[in-house]
């Protein structure tokens, strides 16, 4: 195993060379030989060895210079100098110059192999320290790339963090942090007191005063704005040390805005439907503890008024129901539909069927007009009479005594467009805005003495959403109002070619 042990030796003594190099092939080293310094730094720096002995005096060139030579390109190999005139500055000089030592001649084959082999082992020592430097700079190279990108990750994820340790300090957060709790003030190594709204910094501070031995993750819902349009969840989660104390804490904070304003909009939806069901029953009601008291006694007339009121309230009831039974089983996406090319004029007709009486009662003239060729549509023909149905009845129901309904279809590049248009009471610019919202009735002068529970364009609109159609509304407040309704055709041309 010592053939993997390369040795130099440098010296124009050829007697000495030889002997060495025989004494060291004994051992069983690999050695080669250079006559003068020359060679000596030719071969020795061409080639790794583990040390190299010098002949201080050399006809060409001095043993120190072949050193200084070799050291500069081989700096790990053990040098030693051998000298038959070993002086205190000689060996001085050659230690400054990196060799392990010098050896003086003559020297007997144990005192050789004992320089030899210290040098070899010193040789081992520096390799195995040089191996040792570059697994730990790699490693650290590795822990500062893996520092970076978790920084990275953490500066890049929607959430806020924010580290604080036990002097309530700021350690460590991410844009995220600062953004979502409008904490512009805050940097490291800063109080957090100060910077963080009060109820925020109190969990911080209980959780850091809590001594008990299982500390939890707590939570809490805060409205970071006063227009209250930002809500966040705040975590706080305790950090804990190798010995189980705790170092600090870390906080994360989460944008609940969209989840909060769904459960507002369930909860006003709850209450409108809930408030909505009240009226009918409760004036049914009225109507019923009247008839069924004893100590009242009616005229038939009377009775039969009463009684037809009622079944009118709860007519208008049943409506409703189904109109929030339809919302919500488009909202649950379970609507059964049995869509077919559709012609809407013939809708049209059948709708218009169903308000004649109304319309006559009012004197209100019904109008229609058809350009031609007006494609089919594919649709479900039910809810296209749904879609008409409240469209036709808002148009009556809000027109005025005497007033005109036209209703007219065109067809545009993509769509058959389809308007209905009133003579009525119009509507003010802010109340188009919310006319499609569930619940949703206007309040002005006119629509005071109308009844209607505010679902039915909600309901129009699901039904255009579905079939990728969209609706305009015109209106001006007094005059009267305008929709169009836009479903997309079948296009003749396309269908034969598929
Ligand atoms: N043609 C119209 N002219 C004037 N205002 C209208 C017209 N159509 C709708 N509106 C206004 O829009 C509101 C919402 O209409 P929508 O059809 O959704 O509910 P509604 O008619 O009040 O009740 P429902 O149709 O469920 O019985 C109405 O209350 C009314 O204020
Ligand atoms: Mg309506």
């Amino acid at each position: 195993m010592n053939t993997d042990i390369k040795i130099l030796i440098v010296d124009d003594e050829d007697n000495l060379r030889t002997a060495v190099k025989k004494i060291l092939q004994m051992e069983g080293y690999t050695v080669s030989t250079a006559e003068n310094g020359t060679k000596g730094i030719s071969i020795g720096s061409s080639d790794d060895f583990d040390v190299v002995l010098i002949d201080l005096k050399m006809p060409d060139i001095s043993g120190m210079e072949v050193l200084a030579r070799l050291r500069q390109v081989k700096p790990n190999t053990s040098y030693y100098i051998a000298t038959a005139y070993a002086s205190y500055e000689t060996a001085v000089e050659a230690i400054k110059l990196g060799a392990e030592g010098y050896i003086l001649k003559p020297f007997t084959p144990d005192e050789l192999l004992h320089d030899i082999r210290k040098g070899i082992e010193k040789r081992r020592l520096i390799i195995e320290a040089e191996e040792l430097k570059r697994e730990r700079e790699a490693n650290l190279l590795e822990l500062a790339f893996e520092r970076s990108r978790l920084n990275t990750v953490i500066k890049s994820i929607t959430e806020g963090v924010l580290v604080v340790n036990k002097d309530r300090e700021a350690v460590y957060f991410n844009p995220a942090f600062i953004k979502l709790l409008k904490a512009d003030e805050l940097e490291l190594a800063r109080n957090v007191s100060d910077v963080l709204p009060y109820p925020i910094y109190e969990m911080i501070d209980n959780m850091l005063n809590d001594s008990s031995s299982e500390i939890k993750t707590q939570s809490d819902e805060f409205k970071t704005d006063a227009d209250g349009d930002l809500y966040v969840e705040v975590s706080v989660s305790p950090i804990l040390g190798n010995d189980h104390s705790m170092d600090g804490v870390v906080l994360v904070v989460n944008n609940i805005t969209t989840y909060k304003q769904i459960e507002l909009l369930k909860n006003q939806f709850i209450s409108m439907v809930s408030h909505e069901l009240k009226a009918p029953v409760a004036a049914t009601l009225g109507f019923l503890e009247i008839l069924t008291n004893p100590s009242i006694i009616l005229p038939e007339t009377q009775q039969i008024e009463y009684l037809t009121r009622a079944s009118a309230r709860l007519k208008s009831l049943i409506e409703m129901v189904n109109d929030l039974l339809d919302i919500s089983r488009s909202e649950l996406n379970t609507v059964r539909r049995e869509i077919r090319p559709v012609i809407v004029q013939k809708v049209i007709e059948e709708v218009l069927l169903l308000f004649e009486n109304e319309a006559a009662k009012r004197n209100i003239a019904v109008e229609i007009k058809y350009e031609e060729n007006i494609p089919l549509i594919n649709v479900d023909p039910n809810e296209i009479e749904r879609l008409l149905t409240n469209l036709v009845s808002n148009a009556i129901k809000y027109n005025k005594n005497d007033g005109k309904v036209l209703i007219s279809v065109h067809k545009s590049a993509k769509y058959v467009e389809i308007s209905v248009e009133d003579t009525g009471i119009g509507m003010k610019p802010g109340e188009k805005e919310k006319l499609f919202n569930e619940f949703y009735r206007a309040k002005n002068e006119f629509t005071k003495t109308i009844s209607g529970t505010g679902l039915g364009l909600s309901i129009v609109k699901r039904i255009l959403d579905y079939y990728q159609g969209y609706v305009n509304v015109e209106s001006e407040y007094g005059k009267g109002t305008r929709f169009i309704i836009y479903l997309p055709y079948i296009d003749e041309h396309n269908t034969n070619q598929h």
